[in-house]
């Protein structure tokens, strides 16, 4: 099959154009710096010319959220203006697990949810992939909630997944049918999020110290225990903390 990935030069997108080619697959890896632009429209139509599949994995470069807003409005309206032109019989997306309930309070998830409105309403058949939050994200979190010595962070659970797997989960839904509907995917271990970073902070010799605090916000949002983690039915990866950091001191940067 042609397949577009939308975002095909970004952390996830990279990882999955790769696996499509292995699998046998003419992917194609679509994004600004390849010229092929979601907000403007430039290069759309060309590089979806004779695609069975779009893989929409990009992302907003600013996290403001006006600017977050307007990324996923304006890309998904021009995504599936050119989509529909084109005939595309799936398109998959990475979402993120718990976006309807973040949604009230975090601008990005606004984002989400606008993104998502916009798959279910284009009348082609689709796969939302909903995933918890990378491992490769778990510095920003810890950014997020730094104080001088400590990191404060909300009690809630998290349940952290690999790019790795991630990558995995999208290329094989990608080469599935459509499921019209969301699936969620998530790592193979569940803990709080003072955890979680605190062994990030430990395993990487960073001296401050996570500590919880119910009423510390998670980009914007207050969290309840569960508001990040999926249900029961999702896709669970195998790389776990150890493994994943393991494998980012053996490559180097
Ligand atoms: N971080 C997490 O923990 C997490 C968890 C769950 C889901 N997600 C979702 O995962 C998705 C991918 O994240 P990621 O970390 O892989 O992203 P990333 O590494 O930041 O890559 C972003 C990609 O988007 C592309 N892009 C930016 N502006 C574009 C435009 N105007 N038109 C077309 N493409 C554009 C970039 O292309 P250039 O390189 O050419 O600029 C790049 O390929 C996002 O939708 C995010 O919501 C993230």
């Amino acid at each position: 099959m042609k397949i577009v990935v939308i975002g095909g030069s970004g952390l996830i997108g990279g990882k999955v154009v790769n696996h499509l080619r292995a699998r046998g697959h003419e992917a194609i890896a679509a994004s600004p710096s390849s010229g092929v632009n979601t907000l403007t429209g430039e290069g759309l139509a060309e590089a979806l010319k004779g695609a069975q599949v779009v893989v929409d994995v990009a992302n907003s470069p600013s996290f403001e959220d006006k600017a977050v807003l307007e990324f996923f409005e304006t890309s998904g309206r021009n995504l599936f203006a050119a989509e529909v032109q084109a005939g595309i019989a799936h398109h998959v997306a990475l979402s993120v697990v718990g976006t309807d309930r973040l949604a009230q309070q975090s601008g990005y998830f606004r984002g989400k949810v606008a993104q998502e409105k916009l798959i279910r309403e284009s009348g082609v058949p689709y796969t939302i992939v909903q995933s918890t939050q990378f491992f490769e994200f778990v510095s920003a979190i810890a950014h997020s909630g730094a104080e001088g010595d400590t990191v404060r962070l909300s009690p809630a659970y998290i349940q952290p997944i690999a790019s790795d797997d991630v990558a995995l989960a999208v290329t094989d839904y990608a080469l599935g049918a459509p499921l019209n509907g969301v699936v969620e995917i998530a790592g193979p271990q569940r803990m709080r999020l003072a955890e979680l970073v605190q062994r990030y902070l430990a395993s990487t010799g960073d001296p401050r110290k996570a500590v919880e605090d119910a009423h510390a916000r998670y980009f914007g949002a207050e969290l309840h225990d569960d508001t990040l983690v999926p249900g029961a039915n999702a896709r669970v990866g195998v790389v776990d903390f150890d493994a994943w950091f393991s494998q980012q001191r053996a490559v180097p940067r």
